[in-house]
């Protein structure tokens, strides 16, 4: 075959939404006979599918391909290629093209389909730049190289109708598409023949699932028709939004099997009047509420959120708000992240900005806070016994395996080579704040 000895490479940033569309450009590649490389001068195509959600996303991706130039000039028919989020704004495409002319393929988030013509056309046209403003309204199933042999993402809502002020992901993914419930069945079926047993099922707004459909259909809908699927064994979700969180979600999945005990349910402030500046949709008081629904309904439920600091407006009782909100809750973990201004979004353009260092320090101040915590639940684990499905190589060391319970907490184990993508007792004798340590009993 023509491609038998050429090799890609794809760098991806952000969100698992991009990790899982790297999954199908590389799930193309395959099909069109290259094969995977982790050395980027070994490769022939090399793509890099980028991220926007904050602007320190996007300064690493220009630093990262001012330091391909060399590769391109060593080799003249390198296909080097810049898609994803960054591509559907007009001043970071412009910049890629301008500054970067020897980046020679420029696609968006809406066309990630078009690949395999796009390498065609290459063969004989020097750049091929096309980025489409929305997709062709219905979902393309596409070729998956998966990361993993026992668990999958599996797309199930895509773009966002939320207009969160600070947010760029409305505009650069558009607004939502709900896929066809019969084809997210068919292809968990699938992978489960294939020894899938955990799914994540990935959207912007998952809880958003079914709205524009014509069947009548919601996303703990879904969810039920998925826990029937015999051999499955984990069902998870990301991420939900607070104001969609259905008394019927949460009865569901406290009656299900299958769907995890995680809620991962960002609540960015605890300020109502932030908040409402963000444009949530809830207030403090609702999502306390929904947090006392859950906990009530599903004692061992953990919950993770995520954190925006320094806000446009933000005071220093807004903050204070945000600190006893993460004392109340006690959340499993947080993601704690600075106000970033995006191009083009309502809160970019709000006059009172937060200067850096007071939202570095109340950066700090959260994150103490919010780690002490951590390390607090953790310890409720110490010599307890916990299932875990494995799987794989932990990031930091080869010696370990690490793994995840159904409540999301990661678990390291040594190395056993027979476990692997199995669900396995663990005796915890070690916990730090975001990773528990155990032998597997
Ligand atoms: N600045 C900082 N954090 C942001 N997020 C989204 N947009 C921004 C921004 N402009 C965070 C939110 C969201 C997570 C995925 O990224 O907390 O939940
Ligand atoms: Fe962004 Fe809000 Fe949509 Fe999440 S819900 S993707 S934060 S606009």
């Amino acid at each position: 075959m023509a491609n038998d000895n050429k090799y890609y490479y794809i760098l991806t940033y952000g969100c698992q939404m991009n990790e899982h569309d790297s999954e199908k450009l590389a799930g193309m590649l395959e099909k069109m006979n290259y094969r995977s490389t982790d050395k980027p001068e070994k490769a022939d195509i090399i793509l890099l599918n980028t991220c926007m959600i904050r602007e320190n996303a996007e300064l690493s991706l220009y630093g990262k391909v001012g330091s391909f130039k060399h590769l391109k000039e060593k080799k003249s028919d390198l296909v080097l290629g810049v898609c994803g989020c960054m591509m559907q704004t007009d001043k970071a495409r412009s910049e890629i093209i301008k500054k970067y002319p020897y980046v020679n393929l420029v696609f968006g988030t809406h066309n990630i389909e078009q690949l395999p013509a796009f390498i065609d056309r290459l063969e004989e046209e020097k750049r091929v730049i096309e980025v489409l403003d929305s997709d062709k309204g219905c979902i393309p199933e596409l070729p998956v190289k998966r990361e993993d042999d026992h668990k999958a993402w599996v797309s199930i809502i895509k773009g966002c109708n939320n207009f969160c002020t600070y947010c760029i992901v409305p505009y650069v993914r558009g607004r939502e598409r709900s896929r066809q419930a019969e084809d997210i069945i068919n292809e968990v079926c699938e992978l489960v023949k294939q020894g899938v047993i955990e799914i994540t099922l990935l959207g912007q707004n998952v809880n958003s699932y079914g709205k524009d459909l014509s069947e009548d259909i919601d996303f703990a809908d879904l969810l039920k028709m998925l826990d029937n699927i015999d051999e499955l064994k984990r069902i998870r979700y990301m991420t939900s939004h607070p104001r969609d969180f259905t008394d019927k979600l949460v009865e569901v999945i406290a009656n299900t099997n299958k769907v995890c005990e995680h809620f991962h349910l960002p609540v960015q402030s605890g300020s109502t009047k932030i908040l409402n500046k963000m444009n949530r949709g809830y207030t403090r008081k609702e999502y306390l509420n929904l947090i006392d629904k859950i906990k009530e309904n599903i004692p061992e439920a953990s919950i993770t959120t995520d954190f925006i600091v320094g806000f446009p407006g933000e005071t220093e009782e807004d903050f204070a708000d945000t600190i006893s909100l993460a004392k109340r809750i006690r959340f499993d973990m947080a993601f704690t992240f600075i106000y970033s201004i995006r191009p083009d979004t309502k809160a970019g353009k709000m006059k009172e900005q937060v200067p850096d260092d007071i939202k570095n320090a109340r950066l700090q101040e959260l994150m103490a806070v919010q780690n002490k915590i951590s390390m607090e639940q953790n310890s409720k684990f110490s010599n307890q016994t916990v299932k875990v499905l494995i799987d794989g190589e932990s990031k930091n060391n080869p010696e370990t395996y690490s793994g995840r319970t159904r409540t999301n907490k990661l678990v390291i184990v040594p190395r056993n080579d027979d476990i692997l993508g199995k669900i396995v007792n663990v005796k915890i004798n070690e916990v730090q704040s975001w990773t528990l340590y155990g032998e597997v009993i």
